[in-house]
């Protein structure tokens, strides 16, 4: 049986003690990371979420320490008390390693069995292992080290928003859909048979509320949920450092969330900021990495060779070309030699993003080498080459269909070779950038109508507002996305606070007035009654404290994460419920769906 602390306290935590410290007694709890049996001496080395000491018993110490310090296992939870000594064998590995405890007294809380994972850093053990198992994982330092950054990051964004005026304000978690456009998760209500709450994609209507009713500086570190295909980078269930404020432009959120930004990179991480962060129009985004999210840790921008290629007697160009779209191609420095196999890998790896080919020219020391070698004239080697300032040694990757088609696919294979080639290795740039000005509203080809590209109530920015009806595609949004090495950390928008101008945009996304109603009618009543101009933004908490932690899995910046499948190995989540409750519910589960 475990015994209790019998009144022990706990006079040190165990990573603490150092050389100045010897000559104290000292209480010490935590787990046993592994002990040693010398004959004469045994060795304890005691874990916390501080560090570890060694702990030294012997029969001449204390003799019935000792003999109760010999039946201690890894991972029991014990108390230790004893004088801190000079160590006999300093371990320079540790910082308590010039010292060690002299066990007088020895109390075990709490036996273990053998640990199913060891817990120690750099742990190599399969994913579901650890997270069924996530109470030990939990315990490795490197884990610890994490949630520690985690807790640290959070304080240091509320003690600044709380300088800047802001106030800390909860939204509710059962309440209606939200218009984020992912899945909601739903959960069936027992007193309304038959209706749902949908748990919040993000506050943003509730934050809009609180703008109404002047709050003027909101923000919230909030739990959201979507119901989507997940990634290294998603999570059903996130966190968000969500705000909203009054009577700004997008300028004014921008040029505060640096000095977020940069305090918070500082602090954490130690990383210098750079202030002004660079502003990227998302068209330029698109046409110089195809994506809306570009690293620009390292160059192979796209290049537009349309032109270049235009007399071309070669049908996928001209097809593409004739079709309203382009020809585009990056650059690899030092891959011209690259082998076939390895080139119709990068072939595939296209088809993935709607590509229907890759044609490669290998500008090679000893001559060009092609897959169009029979359409090439020298000429237009000449020119795309030029164009696209060719150097000996360069792999030319070139795409052709709509621009979409091109520009994710190139923009996908331009991070795809970074990583084949090594650019990024020992890189340790934090490359910031705010994607601007895009667009409003996106065609959804296969319902035939516009869609919101953020959500409906992002404000056009004025000078397309007159587009609107004309030329719904032209029209630009006053959004925008803070975006850094290659991922979207967050983004926002200014709102739309004009009653007419909203009811336009409705009309643009083909909601009818009593369908806008039915989903948003809470929202537009409170925009009766004088809401100011404001506008926000919302991080993705998550991602923000895996860059600070200097990991590339969400799991691990999430004490208890979803493993790839949305299910959670430790709590078998989410399983089934009682026939009572689901009765209660007025839910039936179809026999062949159970
Ligand atoms: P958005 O949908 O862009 O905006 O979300 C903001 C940020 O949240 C993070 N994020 C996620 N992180 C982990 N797992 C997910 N499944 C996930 N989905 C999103 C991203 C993203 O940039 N209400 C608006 C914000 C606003 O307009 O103020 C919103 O939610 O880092």
């Amino acid at each position: 049986m475990g015994e209790s602390l019998q009144g022990l306290k706990r006079t040190s935590m165990c990573g603490v003690l150092r050389e100045t410290n010897i000559g104290q007694e000292f209480t010490v709890m935590g787990w046993v990371q592994r002990k040693r049996n010398l004959g004469g001496l045994i060795f304890v080395d005691l874990r916390d979420r501080t560090g570890i000491i060694q702990a030294v018993f012997g029969e001449k110490i204390n003799e019935e320490a000792f003999k109760k310090a010999d039946t201690v296992k890894s991972e029991y939870c014990i108390a230790i008390k004893g004088t801190l000594v000079k160590r006999q064998s300093v371990n320079n590995e540790i910082p308590t390693g010039q010292v060690e405890l002299k066990g007088e007294y020895i109390n075990i809380f709490s036996e273990s069995e053998t640990p199913p994972i060891y817990i120690k850093e750099n742990l190599d053990a399969a994913e579901n292992i650890r997270l069924k198992y996530r109470y030990l994982d939990l315990r490795r330092p490197d884990m610890q080290r994490i949630f520690k950054i985690r807790h640290k990051t959070a304080k240091v964004i509320r003690d600044f928003l709380d300088k800047e005026g802001f106030l800390e304000m909860e939204t509710p978690v059962l309440t209606k859909s939200t218009p984020e456009g992912a899945r909601d998760y739903l959960v069936p209500s027992r007193n309304y048979p038959g209706k749902f709450y949908a748990l919040p994609q993000s506050p943003q209507l509730f934050k809009q509320l609180l703008m109404v009713s002047g709050y003027d500086r909101y923000f919230q570190i909030a739990k959201c949920f979507r119901d989507e295909d997940l990634r290294a980078n998603r999570q059903p269930e996130f966190t968000q450092v969500d705000m909203e404020l009054s009577f700004v432009e997008a300028e004014d959120i921008m040029s505060l969330n640096e000095r977020l930004i940069k305090k918070v990179f500082k602090e954490i991480a130690d990383v210098d900021v750079k202030l002004p962060i660079e502003r990227m129009p998302y068209k330029v985004a698109m046409e110089k990495y195809g994506s809306d999210k570009p690293d620009l840790r390292f160059g192979m921008e796209i290049n537009d060779i349309t032109d270049e290629v235009r007399d071309m007697d070669f049908k996928v160009f001209k097809n593409a070309i004739d079709a309203g779209g382009s020809v585009r191609a990056i650059k690899v420095p030092d891959c011209a030699t690259m082998g076939r196999k390895q080139i119709d890998k990068l072939v595939e790896f296209v088809k993935d993003y709607g590509a229907k080919g890759l044609v490669w020219i290998q500008n090679r020391e000893d001559g060009i080498k092609s897959s169009i070698s029979k359409f090439l004239k020298q000429e237009t080697i000449d020119k795309i080459f030029t164009k696209i300032k060719a150097e000996v040694g360069d792999l030319i990757l070139i795409a052709a269909d709509k621009n979409k088609v091109v520009f994710q696919s190139l923009g996908a294979l331009r991070v795809h070779m970074a990583k084949e080639t090594g650019i990024l290795e020992n890189n340790h740039e934090f490359r910031f950038v705010w994607i601007t000005e895009f667009p409003l509203l996106s065609y959804n080809e296969e319902e035939g109508r516009f869609e919101a590209e953020h959500h409906p109530f992002t404000m056009p920015m004025d000078e397309d507002i007159q587009y609107l009806e004309s030329d719904p595609g032209r029209v630009r949004a006053k959004a925008y996305d803070i975006v850094l090495n290659g991922e979207e950390m967050g983004g926002g928008s200014i709102r739309i606070h004009d009653t007419k101008l909203q009811e336009k945009m409705f009309e643009v996304l083909g909601f009818t007035e009593e369908s806008a109603w039915e989903r948003f009618g809470f929202l537009l009543q409170a925009f009766k009654f004088g809401p100011p101009p404001h506008g926000g933004l919302a991080y993705g908490f998550d991602r923000m404290v895996m860059f600070l932690a200097g990991t590339d899995n969400i799991k691990d910046v999430i004490a208890f994460p979803k493993n790839q499948n949305a299910f959670c190995p430790l709590t078998e989540a989410p399983n089934v419920v009682d026939d009572i409750q689901l009765k209660e519910l007025s839910i039936e589960v179809k026999e062949k769906d159970k």
